[in-house]
């Protein structure tokens, strides 16, 4: 028999890279989406047929801050995996509506759990929680599961909620309930709102005339970047093993925002020249300034250096990126050209 699969989350990046994952390894895959007034299926298009034909993808409604759908749904699929990919995930955002992205972001985990336990699914579901490297906040780096935690948003500390809960639930009902510690990863699936995405998008607009300028905040802060692709492939190896456990998954390589704009600039041919400093830093192409820093891209308090220790995983899962940086921004670029040129014609 298939393996069942549920996945909150399915109409994010990590969601359509994971639900690709798992179709291509013969599960049947459930998604939970959310009802929004306008499209928000993009990401999952290509496999989301019409659900009159025959398919092993299917979607249902509902919201991690509605106790009751989270229920009647695992009722329904009785699921062998819950991924929990759900959550308001924008750092900057979170500052915003903190008690919003609490509510998703931390009771949305408590909700999913203890439905889990009302339905006495403990022993037939795995669950797979995604943790994040924004846990370690201002802790030192480098950071591995043996780093203390020190959140620095809402978001964070929400999070934080998530990851001992999960903990607790495995410990108190002996559920196999994992948490998955991811660095930052992107793809050309990355929410447009994100930084390495938005660089992408603007620069590849300004090359092709479309856009003059791109405002970004703190040039100096550094993450740990990888490619969603490798990282949902963690996310299952994670729930494949003979007993649960709480894994870092990262590239183990740091670099800054700056950086990775130097990086985009040099894929796609913009010679950029920086002058000033501060916020009145500014980048230049052919003698015309087309970044600018803009203060309300700053955050209240920053995240200011990340950078995993993924030994364990490596090991233990025999997980290894097949991206770098180089890679990752390659296949960003390619795909943002490629978008823009179409919906150009
Ligand atoms: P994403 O693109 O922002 O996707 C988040 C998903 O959660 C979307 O499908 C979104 O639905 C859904 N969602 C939001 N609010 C919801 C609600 N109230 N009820 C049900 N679903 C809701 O995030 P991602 O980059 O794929 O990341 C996946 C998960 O990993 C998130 O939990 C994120 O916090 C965590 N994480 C991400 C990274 C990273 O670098 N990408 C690193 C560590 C951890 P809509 O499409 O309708 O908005
Ligand atoms: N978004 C954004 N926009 N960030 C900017 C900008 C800008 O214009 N300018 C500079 N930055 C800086 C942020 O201050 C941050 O230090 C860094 O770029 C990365 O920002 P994001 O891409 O928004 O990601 P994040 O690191 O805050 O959070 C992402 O990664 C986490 C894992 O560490 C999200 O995907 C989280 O959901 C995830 O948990």
């Amino acid at each position: 028999m298939k393996k069942k699969a549920l996945i909150f989350g399915v109409t994010g990046q990590d969601g359509a890279y994971l639900s690709k994952l798992l179709l291509k390894k013969k599960y049947k895959v459930h998604g939970v989406k959310r009802r929004s007034s306008s499209l928000n299926t993009q990401r999952i298009d290509d496999f989301y047929l019409d659900p009159h034909q025959k398919t092993n993808f299917y979607l249902h409604y509902g919201d991690l801050s509605d106790s009751l759908s989270v229920l009647k749904i695992i009722e329904k699929v009785k699921p062998d995996e819950i991924y929990n990919l759900g959550a308001q995930s924008h750092v900057g955002v979170s500052f915003d509506v903190p008690e919003y992205t609490s509510n998703v972001t931390a009771l949305g985990t408590l909700r999913i759990l203890d439905s889990i336990r009302n339905l006495k699914m403990e022993k037939k579901v795995r669950y797979y929680q995604a943790g994040t490297s924004e846990m370690f906040g201002a802790s030192k780096p480098p950071q591995s599961e043996k780093t203390n935690f020190y959140p620095r948003s809402p978001y964070a500390a929400a999070k934080l909620y998530s990851h001992w809960i999960t903990i607790n639930y495995r410990e108190a009902y002996n559920i196999f309930a994992c948490n998955g510690i991811l660095f930052n990863h992107e793809s050309p699936l990355r929410g447009e709102t994100f930084v390495t995405r938005k660089i992408v998008i603007a620069l590849c607009k300004i090359l092709l005339g479309s856009s003059e300028k791109l405002y970004l905040g703190n040039l100096y802060s550094k993450r740990d970047w990888g490619h969603a692709e490798d990282y949902v492939l963690a996310m299952w190896k994670i729930l494949q093993k003979n007993k649960p456990s709480d894994y870092v998954i990262s590239s183990d390589k740091q670099y800054s925002v700056k950086y990775f704009v130097n990086l985009v600039c040099k894929e796609l041919g913009i010679k950029i020249v920086w002058k000033g400093i501060g916020i009145k830093e500014k980048g230049f192409w052919n003698k015309k300034n087309i970044i600018s820093i803009d203060r309300k891209y700053f955050r209240p308090t920053e995240v200011e250096s990340l950078l995993g220790n993924s030994k364990k995983a490596r090991k233990e899962l025999n997980w290894k990126p097949k991206h770098n940086i180089k890679s990752l921004v390659k296949d960003m670029v390619n795909s943002e050209i490629k978008n823009l040129k179409s919906s150009r014609i």
